[in-house]
């Protein structure tokens, strides 16, 4: 164990990680990063296989970004932003009100996922508040969701093994099945259900839309709760379903945004127009923290009132629209443009997905999902019952110990192992990457 491990180890406490397991298996030492490879102390590399957990989009070290960050650090590394604005932040929001679904028109920073998510509930919260139709308080959110880790978050959430603990402090929301379509909770088949899954997320509106504020979903892809990918359909009608009950419609693009599936939103794969729009990650392409909550005018005139009229939203978090990750942001959406990024990812796209259909006929794959660059395989102890393994077996750690000696990083969630991959990733990195992973899951035995 290196002097700066051992130090690690002494002062840090890692987040999702059991401290206990780092004696025997401690973090890894990252000394620098080019393109997609982390490079340690030794000099070995390791494949950026999770995006630095979903958030590294154009590769690390990127020249324009360092560039842009640079040129922003010798003007104004950071002002306060309320009542100070800055040449940053205009333009992003400028920029990011151009590219997404049409309707939203007023961009409000923050400075993570959770943020992004804690503003549109307490937005969409107040909304009716300041409306009159003070009722209306609750939100529905869907099993398997995530959206963070803050107490506001994790209510809407629902990944048991991360909040079950913290169950007590939250406040009410309606959970509605999820289209988990390998486990689907009405017993059908895809393709030929009729979003049968969507019957009991109406039922709640029905007879709850007098008290509900909000729906909140993370649009095609549940990330965290094991990248589940679900037909475009749900969302069509979970979307006519929010318009119908008067509700209104959160989509979270923390994980998805910024041409994870292949579009620059998620919701671009379909025709919707949501109230709000969370946004995180890979705003910034990886490089610096930054948060975004997009709305509607409607939404914001709610709000615009008088001062004594008492609407005003008290809300705000000392970085929110930081210069110098505004200036990151603005750097990696001129990317996209001058380097044709979504057009060179939808030739590498069908590869990619034809590649992963490979892994079905593994003995210890019962599932294989794939949207844009994202992609997994759940993994189960018999294929015909779908018996997930035990969480003691920890059968995806031995995965993730062999993926590290293989340059790949498979952290699993829970049962599912997954790329989630940067978008400049080439050809023959993700050949490599897909040989490998195929032949670590091929040698499991239990
Ligand atoms: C969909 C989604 N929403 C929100 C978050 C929370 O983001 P952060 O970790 O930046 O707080 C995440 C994080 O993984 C996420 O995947």
């Amino acid at each position: 164990m290196n002097g700066w491990i051992k130090k690690d180890l002494k002062y840090i406490w890692h987040p999702y990680t059991q401290m206990k397991d780092c004696r025997d298996f401690p973090p890894i030492f990252i000394k620098r990063a080019n393109g997609i490879k982390l490079y340690d102390d030794k000099g070995d590399f390791y494949y950026d296989t999770i995006s630095s957990w979903w958030c590294n989009v154009h590769g690390h070290n990127h020249p324009k970004i360092k560039r842009a960050i640079k040129k922003q650090l010798d003007c104004l590394e950071h002002v306060l932003f309320a009542g100070f604005t800055h040449r940053s932040a205009i333009l992003l929001a400028k920029e990011l009100i151009s590219i997404s679904p049409r309707g939203l028109t007023k961009v409000f920073f923050s400075d993570n996922g959770s943020t992004a998510v804690e503003t549109a509930l307490k937005m969409a919260f107040q909304y009716w508040q300041n409306i009159g139709k003070k009722v209306k308080k609750k939100f529905v959110s869907l099993d398997y969701g995530y959206h963070g880790d803050t107490i506001g978050a994790m209510s809407v959430s629902g990944v048991s093994l991360f909040n079950d603990i913290f169950k007590e402090l939250f406040f009410k929301s309606f959970k509605a099945p999820s289209p988990y379509c390998y486990r689907c909770p009405m017993g059908k088949n895809r393709p030929s259900c009729d979003i049968d899954c969507i019957v009991p997320f109406e039922e709640i509106l029905k007879k709850h839309n007098h008290e509900i504020a909000a729906i909140i979903l993370e649009p095609l892809l549940m990330a965290a709760g094991g990248m589940i990918v679900y037909p475009k359909e749900y969302l069509e009608k979970a979307s006519e379903l929010a318009k119908k009950y008067d509700v209104h419609l959160i989509l979270d693009e923390v994980a998805t945004g910024f041409g994870r599936t292949g579009r620059m939103f998620a919701c671009d794969h379909v025709n919707i127009r949501p109230d709000f729009l969370c946004l995180s990650k890979g705003i910034t392409a990886g490089y610096l923290p930054l948060g975004v909550t997009m709305t509607t005018n409607d939404i914001y005139d709610a709000f615009y009132a008088d001062y004594e009229d008492k609407k005003t939203f008290y809300h705000g978090h000392t970085y929110t629209a930081n210069p110098i990750a505004c200036s990151a942001a603005m750097a990696s959406l001129n990317i996209f443009e001058e380097e044709n990024v979504l057009e060179k990812i939808k030739e590498l796209i069908p590869a990619f997905h034809r590649s992963l259909e490979r892994f079905r006929s593994l003995p210890v794959v019962g599932d294989v999902r794939y949207i844009g660059m994202v992609g997994a395989v759940e993994l189960v102890k018999d294929k015909k019952t779908k018996k997930p393994f035990g969480f003691k077996e920890r059968i995806t750690l031995k995965i993730y110990k062999d993926g590290l000696n293989n340059s790949l990083i498979l952290r699993p969630l829970g049962n599912v192992i997954y790329l989630f991959l940067p978008l400049c990733v080439k050809k023959n990195q993700l050949e490599y990457i897909l040989d490998r992973t195929h032949s670590i899951i091929n040698r499991i035995t239990y």
